[in-house]
């Protein structure tokens, strides 16, 4: 099996440009292991990824079962990361540094094995590609490992941007939640009405149809709608007693302030996050604030939290009121449906009250 290098390069180039287009490392990992896998006609692949701050690496074997991990300082894999070298090992069960758990957790038996580090634009090291077993229980040559690495050098790019994205989404993410928490705190409202308002807003988009990356998303941003209280004074914000119609109008403000904080990034989440900050007080008749909008006009996310928040608002002490009994609860709903809910969503939450009573349980206040 051999082949000249005009078809290497070929197939190269068409593996990279059906990974170029995956950016998620869900699909790109397994399509990169493909691709290298492929390259130098090896039995597996896996490609090892490095977490610098634990000292360990991980790699999924295959979808949805969770990854395997080891220490840095072990094995075959973690010797060629740390020392930043490729190896070919074609005798590897009685190579010293390799970790046999594996091919025993795995029932497989490792013959033969290439590892190439994978660094990215500023020469560190990522991660790893590893090849086990070439086929047909041949050797694996020096003109393999010249093809994997050049394989490595397009799969490190990737990996990194992918690496990157994720990191970024995780820090928007904790942003937001922390945000969230602040705006919260100074309401005086407890830790857990954000948590509980973005899992109802989990559940009634996933019963509303939403795609699982939507709900998923909806429950990140959710927890931000009040942001925009951290503009509001004290005396108003803490008000015991009800607010007058002055005070009214400037804490509906709450809406805009919140807007704006978070419609001035260009972070994906914190868009999806100024959605729901200016919608949440929009009622399904057209008879909320800030804009009047109505129906569908209000984007699901609005609808969505506006009813979560209120479901939660109501069950809970406030400042200004007690907490309402369920039976209160729902009939304001069944009135309101239709005028200040989106009809569909009150269905859906009626149906499925269990499921929020549920959460409600899981996150009570002490
Ligand atoms: P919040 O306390 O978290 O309430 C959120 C939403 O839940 C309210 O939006 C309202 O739609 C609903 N809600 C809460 N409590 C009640 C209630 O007792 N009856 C009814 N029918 N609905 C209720 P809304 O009205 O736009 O108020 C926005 C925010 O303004 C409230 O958030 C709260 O922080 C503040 N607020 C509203 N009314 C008063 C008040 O009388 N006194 C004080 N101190 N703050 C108030
Ligand atoms: C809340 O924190 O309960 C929400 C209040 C609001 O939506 O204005
Ligand atoms: C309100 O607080 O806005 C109304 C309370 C109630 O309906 O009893
Ligand atoms: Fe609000
Ligand atoms: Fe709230």
């Amino acid at each position: 099996m051999k082949r000249n290098s005009d078809e290497l390069l070929t197939f190269i180039l068409d593996s990279i440009a059906k990974i170029a287009s995956l950016h998620h490392q869900e699909k790109l990992l397994p399509e990169l292991s493909k691709m290298c896998r492929d390259i130098v006609f090896a039995e597996r692949c896996s490609i090892w990824i490095l977490d610098k701050k634990r000292k360990k690496i991980w790699t999924k074997v295959a979808d949805g079962v969770k990854p395997i991990e080891m220490n840095t300082n072990v094995g075959i894999v973690g010797n060629a990361i740390e020392n930043n070298q490729s190896l070919i090992i074609n005798d590897v069960q009685n190579d010293m540094r390799f970790n046999s758990n594996i091919d025993k957790k795995t029932g497989y038996l490792t013959k033969t094995m290439m590892v190439i580090p994978m660094e990215n634009k500023s020469d560190e090291v990522i991660g790893a590609i590893q090849v086990i077993n070439k086929q047909e229980g041949d050797i694996f040559s020096e003109l393999d490992l010249k093809y994997l690495t050049l394989a490595a050098s397009y799969a490190a790019e990737s990996i990194g941007t992918i690496l990157l994205m994720e990191e970024i989404t995780q820090t928007q993410k904790e942003l937001i939640y922390r945000m969230g928490v602040t705006g919260e705190n100074r309401s005086k409202e407890t830790g857990y009405h954000v948590k509980r308002v973005a899992e109802y807003s989990w559940l009634l988009g996933k019963l509303y149809g939403l795609s699982l990356k939507e709900c998923d998303v909806l429950r990140d941003v959710s927890p931000m709608h009040d942001i925009g209280k951290i503009g509001i004074k004290d005396a108003i914000l803490n008000k015991p007693g009800r607010l007058d119609d002055m005070e009214m109008e400037i804490m509906k403000t709450h809406v805009q302030i919140g807007y704006d904080i978070l419609d001035s990034s260009d972070l994906p989440l914190l868009k999806a996050a100024s959605i729901v900050a200016h919608e949440h007080h929009e009622k399904y008749d057209g008879s909320g604030y800030p804009n009047q909008l109505e129906g569908e006009d209000i984007h699901i996310y609005g609808r969505i939290t506006a009813l979560a928040d209120v479901f939660d608002a109501l069950g809970s002490e406030r400042v200004y009121k007690k907490a309402w009994d369920d039976e209160r609860i729902f009939k304001l709903f069944r009135e309101e449906k239709g005028r200040h809910f989106d009809p569909k969503l009150i269905d859906l939450f009626i149906d499925n009250t269990e499921q929020f009573l549920a959460i409600r349980d899981e996150f009570t206040d002490v």
